[in-house]
């Protein structure tokens, strides 16, 4: 199984119909599609991204798909999560989903870095509603992606045991194989 089937899997186990969910990094909007069909016509998604093309792509395939109407799309950092989302979401969301890196079929000039990736994870543990999943995968084969990596990893470490429960999974066994960190809210 390839890893975003595995993350992909994990939020097919999380998310109901009428959950909310936040994709931090919309890219070409393929997980952002995935979280829409999961949360159904009653629910909402929420999407972050820096680049107005990776935007404008991905409402087209939502509204190709019939699903952008239980999409709200920022042209935002997801460092700056808590200043947009509305307060009713907070600690109500049962999923987000961090996909690090480059825009597919992008100049790669524009890429996540550990400091904002930080600042948002530290952000989506306030949105995480009880028993909601953070999934962030990481890559580890482009410049300063081992380094996100391990700041993610890092991050993730450092989450009270008690309040969270946190799983890795990979499907290479290489050094430069992407990891995916599941961490799951208890309370
Ligand atoms: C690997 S792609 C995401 C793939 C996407 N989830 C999909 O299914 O196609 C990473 C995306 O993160 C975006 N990005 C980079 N820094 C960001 C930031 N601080 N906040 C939000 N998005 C960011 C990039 O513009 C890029 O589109």
């Amino acid at each position: 199984m390839r890893l975003v089937e595995k993350v992909h899997l994990a939020l097919a186990e999380t998310l109901r119909t009428g959950d909310v969910a936040v994709d931090a990094t919309v890219g070409n909007g393929h997980d952002l599609l995935f979280l829409c069909r999961l949360v159904g016509t009653t629910g909402k998604v929420h999407g972050f991204d820096l680049q107005e093309e990776a935007l404008t792509s991905s409402r087209r395939r939502l509204q190709e798909a019939g699903v952008l109407d239980r999409c709200l799309l920022y042209h935002e950092g997801h460092e700056g999560m808590s200043d947009v989302l509305p307060q009713e979401i907070r600690r109500r969301t049962q999923a987000i989903t961090f996909n690090l890196g480059f825009l597919p079929g992008s100049d790669k000039s524009v890429v996540t870095r550990p400091s904002t990736t930080i600042a948002g994870l530290e952000a989506s543990t306030e949105w995480l509603a009880p028993n909601g999943l953070l999934a962030v995968t990481t890559y580890r084969g482009h410049p300063g992606g081992s380094e996100e990596a391990r700041a993610v990893e890092d991050h993730c470490s450092n989450l009270s045991s008690e309040k969270y429960a946190i799983s890795t999974e990979t499907t290479g066994g290489d050094m430069s194989s992407p990891l995916a960190f599941l961490v799951r809210k208890k309370s």
